[in-house]
């Protein structure tokens, strides 16, 4: 009998065994699997930020930063940022205008964007925001982007770091051109507004004090290392060229000594878009200053390196243009 029970209980204590021994396997099994799991997963995220970061990497390399620029104030900086933005953003390319002018800022109303603003770059570095949500993209073309700096002149503690770190994550997110839309003057706010920049174009009209103060920018530009630096000529009047009256484009191209990027001819249609909130390179029949606009953007992104085409459509006002401003 005791030896029947001791049987029993040795065939008990066997099966206890292996069911330990089952369960310690099991669970070996188990851990291993989830050490390989997460180390696979681990392999997998390291493998995909060195990706993400080198493919941010290459995209901050392939991406043009300029600074649109000028000694005096008024002369068309902003309207040139919102056009040749619209226009590069519609030949495929993604753009993001930063509008630097702090306290002043006009880039959203030209862009009819003014209602979409709810953060700036500000809330951004406060950590209110992610720069996603700061970045407002354009209905009409979902590859240009804008991006305040600022709401209030009294916020006014942007540093040259901040501006470098910010248009380099903007960047990183794959946009190939970062126009950036400067403030009047050369003081502290054209400071931060071109330290990010590799490439400036400065605009000027073709009055003698704004051309100087344009000489002076070019001098600061140079002595900052930026040193790819071009012209625009804004609100020209090839009426008074005609009449001796103003200098043609060539000889404030000449007097300046920076190369061309175009001319802007004076258009009433430029106060018209801006008041609707409407580029001029939008328009389905475009101006004279439109197609200006539209042809610097394209010497802009080297697609076209003559100013005037005389292969397009317009070649009647292509031509006209030549001649008025060139002579
Ligand atoms: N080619 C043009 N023809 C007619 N008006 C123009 C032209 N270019 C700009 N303007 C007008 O000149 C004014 C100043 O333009 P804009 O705001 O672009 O200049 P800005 O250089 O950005 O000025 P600020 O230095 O104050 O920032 C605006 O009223 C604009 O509509
Ligand atoms: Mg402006």
């Amino acid at each position: 009998m005791s030896r029947l029970l001791k049987s029993k209980r040795r065939a008990t204590k066997s099966i206890a065994t292996v069911f330990v021994l089952q369960s310690f396997c099991k669970s070996f099994i188990m851990t291993t699997f989830s050490n390989q799991q997460e180390r696979q997963q681990y392999t997998d995220s390291s493998e995909t930020l060195s990706d993400v970061s080198q493919s941010e990497t290459t995209n901050i390399k392939n991406s043009r930063t300029i600074v649109v620029t000028s000694g005096k104030g008024g002369v068309g900086k902003t309207t040139a940022t919102a056009n040749l933005g619209m226009s590069i953003a519609r030949l495929g390319y993604r753009v993001a205008l930063i509008d630097a002018d702090i306290g002043l800022r006009n880039l959203d109303l030209l862009l009819g964007l003014e209602n979409r603003i709810l953060y700036t770059a500000m809330d951004i570095l406060d950590g209110q925001c992610r720069l996603d949500q700061a970045l407002i993209r354009d209905k009409r073309w979902k590859n240009l982007s804008l991006l305040s700096i600022s709401k209030n002149r009294q916020r006014y503690n942007v540093t040259r770091k901040n501006m470098e770190n910010l248009v380099k994550s903007i960047a990183s997110l794959g946009y190939q051109f970062v126009l950036v839309d400067c403030p009047a003057g050369i003081d502290v706010g054209f400071i931060n507004a071109i330290s990010p920049a590799q490439e400036a174009l400065i605009v000027t009209t073709p009055e003698i004090t704004a051309i100087r103060d344009a000489d002076r920018v070019a001098g600061l530009l140079e002595a900052n290392g930026i040193y790819n630096v071009k012209l625009l000529v804004n609100r020209v009047r090839p009426d008074m060229i005609q009449r001796n009256d103003m200098m043609s484009v060539r000889d404030v191209q000449e007097m300046l000594g920076i190369p061309l990027l175009g001319a802007i001819p004076e258009d009433n249609h430029v106060i018209i878009s801006t008041n609707r909130g409407e580029p001029l390179v939008l328009k389905k029949k475009l101006t004279l200053s439109g197609i200006a606009f539209e042809n610097a953007a394209r010497r802009l992104i080297g697609k076209q390196d003559y100013f005037i085409d005389l292969t397009t459509p317009y070649k009647g006002v292509f031509q006209k243009v030549q001649q008025l401003f060139f002579g």
